[in-house]
C-alpha cells in the first residue's frame, strides 16, 4: 500500500514553504521519505512538464496530458513497492481544481481518477487556502513562474471553487485538509505534522 500525501494551492499559498519544512523534518527525524511534483517528478516526465505548463493546450488535451503523466508516475511509484512516505507536490486535485472548466470536464475528471488505483488515493491532502488579496500582496514584486500561473491567477474564483468542491467530495479515504495560509509558517507546519501523526503516518 503506497502512503500518499498530496499538497494542494495557488503559487505563493506557501505549498513549497510547507514542502520544504516537511522535507526537513522527515529528514531530522530519519522517516523514510520521497519528495515528488507534478507534472513531473522523474526525468521524462519533466521534460513533458516544460512543454506543458508553458502551453496553449485546450483544456480537454491538459486533463490528457496531466493524467498520462500521473499514470506514468504512479506506475514508476507503485512497481517501486517501497516501504516510505511519498509526498506529492499537487495531484488529481489540481486538474479538478484548474481543469474543472464546466460539468463535462468534471465527469471527464472524476471518472480518470476512479481508474486511479485504492493503493496510489493520498492518505492526506493539505489544501493551503489564500485569498486573493495576499496572494496579490504576496505577488508584489515578484513574478509568475510559468505562463499557467499568469492565466490562472484570473480564473481565481473559479480555481477556489473547485478546491472547495474537494473538501466533501469522496475520493477513497483519504483526508483533505483545508488550512489557512495567512497563518504564520511554523503554525502551518505544526498543524500538518499534527495531522500526519494523527493519522499515524509517522
Ligand atoms: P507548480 O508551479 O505548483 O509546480 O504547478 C505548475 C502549474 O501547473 C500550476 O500553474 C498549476 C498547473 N497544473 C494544472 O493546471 N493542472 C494539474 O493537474 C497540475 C498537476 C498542475
Amino acid at each position: 500500500m503506497t502512503k500518499i500525501i498530496s499538497f494542494e494551492g495557488f503559487e505563493y499559498s506557501g505549498k513549497s514553504t510547507q514542502i520544504n519544512l516537511l522535507r526537513k523534518y522527515f529528514k531530522k527525524n530519519k522517516i523514510k521519505s520521497e519528495f515528488t511534483r507534478e507534472p513531473g517528478g522523474i526525468k521524462d516526465l519533466e521534460k513533458i512538464r516544460k512543454v506543458i505548463i508553458n502551453s496553449n493546450f485546450t483544456n480537454k488535451s491538459l486533463i490528457l496530458f496531466f493524467f498520462a503523466c500521473r499514470f506514468e508516475l504512479i506506475s514508476k511509484i507503485e512497481a517501486e513497492n517501497q516501504d516510505k512516505l511519498y509526498i506529492f507536490d499537487r495531484y488529481f486535485d489540481s486538474t479538478y481544481a484548474y481543469q474543472g472548466k464546466d460539468i463535462k470536464d468534471k465527469k471527464i475528471i472524476k471518472s480518470l481518477i476512479s481508474l486511479i488505483a485504492k493503493n496510489s488515493i493520498p492518505k492526506l491532502t493539505f489544501y493551503l487556502d489564500i485569498s486573493k488579496k495576499s496572494l496579490l500582496e504576496r505577488k508584489k514584486n515578484r513574478s509568475f513562474q510559468n505562463k499557467f500561473d499568469q492565466i490562472f491567477l484570473k480564473q481565481y474564483e473559479r480555481i477556489k471553487k473547485n478546491y472547495h468542491e474537494l473538501i466533501d467530495a469522496k475520493i477513497g479515504s483519504r483526508k483533505f485538509i483545508k488550512i489557512n495560509a495567512n497563518k504564520s509558517p511554523d503554525i502551518i507546519h505544526q498543524e500538518i505534522i499534527s495531522h500526519i501523526k494523527k493519522c499515524k503516518l509517522i
